[in-house]
């Protein structure tokens, strides 16, 4: 395990041969945000960096913290994409497909976290399962070509999904889309299961890429504010009882970054300081990986055909 100091230093010694390209669905707040200024920060701007999310000022204000590049083919840009709809998660990868060379790193990290139950967007999918990993998946599915121009050109291809690996729960098939049970811990503990799996299937299918499933720990981001108009009250005492089993951001975009440039090929699982967990409370036979891959490719399928709203 490396020590935040190590990973630093690791960091900072990435120099690839390479101009490098790297997306993060998620990168306008939090963990995603963190990583990207990291990423940013080390390769001294010189990269092509796209901002995936929904808050235009806010992907502004973290290009604007990027160093100024010297290179003429550094591109720091933001691209709208409301991911709750797999329509425009495609929308957004079929623009992306057209006018990128090829992507060395794809971070996802979209989420939030609620204390309501399923809410449906207009393609009948839950919307935090959704961001969790449909999604990701879509991002993941549609952007393979590029990862593997990358891979082919003998550069990094990489593919990690910020969420909560050993943090899952039993496969139900009965309920794959978890819509006829639906409970908050079931529905928390859903998605990891569900990507563990995905990036199981994604590895057998993809040799040479790198696949990624990270917990990030407890982090103090926008995230974990209370927004309730009485709770919120509560916030600054949340943040005293959090700070000692916490990390900032910025601290853990150290760990993530170091997961993200230093992981090798295949499915890595990795615990919130970047070391491999292994099996460590896997949810999923064989036959699940297969029925929940099947569901997964079924429901965005139908998602796609559901009339625009
Ligand atoms: N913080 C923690 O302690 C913690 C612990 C375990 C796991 N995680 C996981 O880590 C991930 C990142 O968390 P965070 O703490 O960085 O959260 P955050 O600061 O709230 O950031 C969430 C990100 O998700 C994006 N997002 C939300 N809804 C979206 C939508 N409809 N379309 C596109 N993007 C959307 C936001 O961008 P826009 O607002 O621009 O759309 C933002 O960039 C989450 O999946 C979370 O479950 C976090
Ligand atoms: C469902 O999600 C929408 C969009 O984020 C939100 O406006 C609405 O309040 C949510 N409904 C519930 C019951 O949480
Ligand atoms: C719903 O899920 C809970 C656990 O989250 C379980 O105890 C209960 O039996 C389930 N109900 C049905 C009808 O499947």
């Amino acid at each position: 395990m490396p020590s935040l100091a190590a990973a630093r230093a690791a960091n900072a010694a990435f120099s690839p041969a390479y101009f490098p390209v790297a997306v993060f669905v998620g990168g306008t707040s939090g963990i995603g945000k963190a990583t990207a200024e990291a990423f940013a920060r080390y390769t001294k701007g010189n990269a092509h960096i796209v901002i995936v999310g929904r808050n235009e000022a806010a992907a502004n204000s973290v290009i604007a913290s990027f160093p100024k590049p010297t290179s003429p083919d550094a591109v720091h840009e933001f691209v709208s994409c409301d991911a709750s709809l797999i329509k425009n998660v495609q929308a957004t990868t079929k623009s992306l497909l057209a006018r990128l060379p090829k992507i060395n790193f794809l971070v996802l990290s979209p989420g939030f976290l609620s204390i309501h139950g399923r809410n449906e967007t207009a393609e009948g999918i839950d919307r935090r399962l959704c961001l969790h990993y449909y999604a990701r998946w879509k991002f993941t599915n549609d952007l393979l070509p590029l990862l593997r121009k990358a891979k082919d050109a003998g550069e990094d291809a990489k593919v990690m999904s910020i969420l909560a690996p050993g943090h899952g729960g039993p496969v139900d098939l009965n309920d794959l889309a978890v819509k006829k049970n639906y409970t908050l811990p079931k529905a928390g503990m859903t998605s990891p299961t569900y990507t563990d799996l995905m990036m199981q299937t994604f590895t057998e299918q993809n040799p040479g890429l790198s696949f990624i499933h990270i917990y990030p720990g407890i982090v103090r981001t926008p995230l974990l504010k209370l927004t309730h108009p009485v709770l919120r009250y509560f916030n600054p005492l949340v943040n005293i009882l959090l700070y000692p089993v916490s990390y900032s951001p910025e601290d853990c975009a150290e760990y993530m970054l170091h997961a993200l440039l230093h992981s090798g090929e295949g499915f890595n699982r990795l615990d919130s300081h970047g070391d491999d967990m292994g099996k460590t409370r896997w949810y999923g036979t064989e036959e699940e990986k297969k029925r929940v891959w099947e569901h997964t490719v079924e429901e965005i399928k139908r998602a796609l055909s559901t009339p625009a709203a």
